[in-house]
């Protein structure tokens, strides 16, 4: 049954079934059977053909049950990927912890958006709204159990020359300190509506927390919904987590314990506190893009092929850099030119493994199709180091775009003036073997996956080199795999963030808000 939108009719319609059926059944329980108050008729999310479909909430339901997966326990941002059309992180330190813990007992826990809440449009809230908390939140917080994390237990900061940041002169200064003790995620579909419920939260929250920063984010207009700044579409490989999700050909399977903390697949499961179970640890990281001198780079590079125009050159060579087209279309199935109903093509955009047919992976040179550097070559080897694909090094993404689109000015100067850039977010139960292993071992080595092959690079820094410091790059011109390209610019440069968790809302519930 449909109630009406209009709160109040949607009361009286309620007063007069409750009072009919009063003898029967408690208003709570015609609460409970039906939306009493069907907020939305369109989407919180975006759903670009190219990413993988969110399971419909039957279906979820039905696969987390397999798996005894509570998804109503479970924040909503966790396991959905990268598709809001506004998100809004709002940073605070917690002033009074104990008027904090009650306002988040009674206030924050009704309205956080669970997972089962985001898969379908009629159960969406108008704004979605999470909770994350730093290591330095948590002690406010009077919780004195280890995550079990050194990553998380650190904080961002020390952690900013293993990650390859060129130390924190970039940084956004409120990130430089632990005075972050969490961040509230506000996800919808516009920012108005973000910025509303923030407004109302900060009321409530008054006398209990200070702001320290906040940024907004939103899906690219038009046609580039979905894409990252660069142009590229983002979020198609997501891996599928068991007892969510089905996975498309090539999408990689991980345990959910790979993603949530106490869950089956969690190396550390015996030895974090009872309470952490299904939360995640979800890295912020503020990557500005500079995107006219990206472009800039690509028109001057352009790889010379013949039946190219300089133009697909160019094109070529940020499609390398990457490892898909900006439509999405994987180059290792497409190695020359853009393929956009490939691209679209969920079945079979993520459906390949660089494997070469007849070559060993461990010592094959191919990079005909897709160089050792590209991006998502670094961040996912898939075969190149051996089948079945390697399973402990997976994170969900979560970010989101943040800025302007590029003003006329900018791409004719091509020079950035206005930052932009990614709001990045992943989600992970194991900092140590996600996001910092990718970033670390990985996108910043330059002998990984083979010797000499170079950083990635689109987020590669050798460790302890200055900013804009020559990066060398192995494979990007198919002609001549051997030909290295010298990149002398950082096109995404790290404006710092910080290591959260996220928990479940029993965790809130009984453990963070008491
Ligand atoms: C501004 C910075 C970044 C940009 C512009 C960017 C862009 C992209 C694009 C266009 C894709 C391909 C679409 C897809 O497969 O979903 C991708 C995939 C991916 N990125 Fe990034 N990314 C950035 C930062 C990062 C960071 C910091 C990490 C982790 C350390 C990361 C990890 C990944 C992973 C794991 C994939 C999927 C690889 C696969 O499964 O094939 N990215 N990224
Ligand atoms: C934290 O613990 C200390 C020592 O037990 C106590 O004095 C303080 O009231 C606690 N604070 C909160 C917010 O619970
Ligand atoms: C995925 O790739 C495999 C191997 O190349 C192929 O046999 C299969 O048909 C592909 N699946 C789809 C849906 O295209
Ligand atoms: C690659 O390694 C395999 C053994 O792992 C070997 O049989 C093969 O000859 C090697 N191929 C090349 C080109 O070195
Ligand atoms: C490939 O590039 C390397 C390094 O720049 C160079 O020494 C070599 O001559 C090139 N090979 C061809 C066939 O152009």
């Amino acid at each position: 049954m449909r109630l009406p939108t209009s709160p109040l009719l949607s009361l009286a319609l309620l007063a007069c079934l409750a009072s009919e059926q009063a003898t029967a059944r408690s208003l709570a329980e015609l609460n409970s059977r039906a939306p009493v108050q069907p907020r939305r008729t369109d989407s919180i999310l975006i759903d670009p053909a190219a990413q993988p479909n969110l399971p419909s909430a039957g279906a979820a339901e039905k696969a987390a049950s397999s798996v005894g997966l509570n998804l109503d326990d479970i924040q909503g941002d966790i396991l959905i990927g990268m598709k809001k059309k506004r998100e809004l992180f709002f940073f605070f330190s917690i002033t009074d912890a104990k008027k904090f813990k009650a306002k988040l007992n009674k206030e924050i826990l009704p309205i956080l958006t669970t997972t089962t809440q985001l898969l379908s449009v009629s159960k969406q809230p108008v704004t979605a709204l999470n909770i994350a908390f730093s290591q330095s939140g948590l002690t406010a917080l009077n919780i004195t159990d280890s995550l079990g994390d050194p990553a998380f237990a650190g904080g961002q900061l020390k952690d900013a020359a293993n990650l390859g940041d060129p130390g924190t002169a970039d940084w956004v200064p409120q990130f430089v300190g632990t005075k972050i003790h969490g961040v509230i995620l506000f996800a919808s579909d516009t920012v108005n509506n973000c910025n509303n419920e923030l407004t109302k939260l900060k009321r409530t929250l008054s006398n209990t927390i200070k702001e320290v920063y906040s940024l907004q984010g939103a899906a690219r207009p038009g046609n580039q919904e979905g894409h990252e700044h660069f142009g590229f579409l983002d979020g198609i490989s997501n891996p599928a987590v068991q007892g969510f999700s089905t996975p498309l050909p090539g999408q990689s399977v991980v345990s959910t314990g790979s993603i949530l903390v106490g869950e089956e697949g969690d190396n550390l499961i015996d030895s974090r506190p009872a309470w952490a179970k299904d939360g995640s640890f979800l890295v912020f990281r503020q990557l500005k893009q500079l995107v006219p001198e990206f472009n800039k780079f690509l028109t001057d590079n352009p790889i010379r092929i013949r039946g190219l125009t300089p133009k697909q050159g160019s094109d070529l060579l940020g499609a390398r850099m990457v490892g898909r087209w900006k439509s999405g279309a994987p180059i290792e199935l497409s190695p020359r030119v853009d393929n956009p109903t490939l691209g679209a093509d969920r079945n079979r955009n993520n459906n390949f493994t660089f494997a070469v047919p007849g070559q060993d992976v461990a010592n094959s040179t191919d990079q005909t199709r897709c160089p050792f550097s590209a991006h998502i070559r670094k961040t996912r080897p898939r075969a190149d180091l051996g089948t079945p694909e390697d399973s402990a090094h997976h994170i969900m993404r979560a970010g989101i775009p943040y800025g302007p689109e590029v003003t006329s000015r900018e791409a004719s100067s091509k020079k950035t003036s206005v930052e932009r850039g990614l709001a990045f977010v992943c989600y992970q139960s194991n900092l140590a073997a996600g996001f910092q292993f990718l970033q670390r071992v990985w996108a910043d080595n330059v002998n990984f996956v083979h010797r000499g092959v170079g950083v990635d690079p689109i987020i590669g820094r050798a460790t302890g080199s200055p900013a804009n410091a020559p990066r060398v790059i192995g494979g990007l011109d198919p002609r001549n795999a051997s030909r290295p390209t010298t990149l002398t610019t950082d096109f995404v440069v790290s404006q710092g963030g910080e290591y959260f968790f996220a928990p479940s809302l029993s965790a809130i519930r009984n453990t963070l808000s008491v």
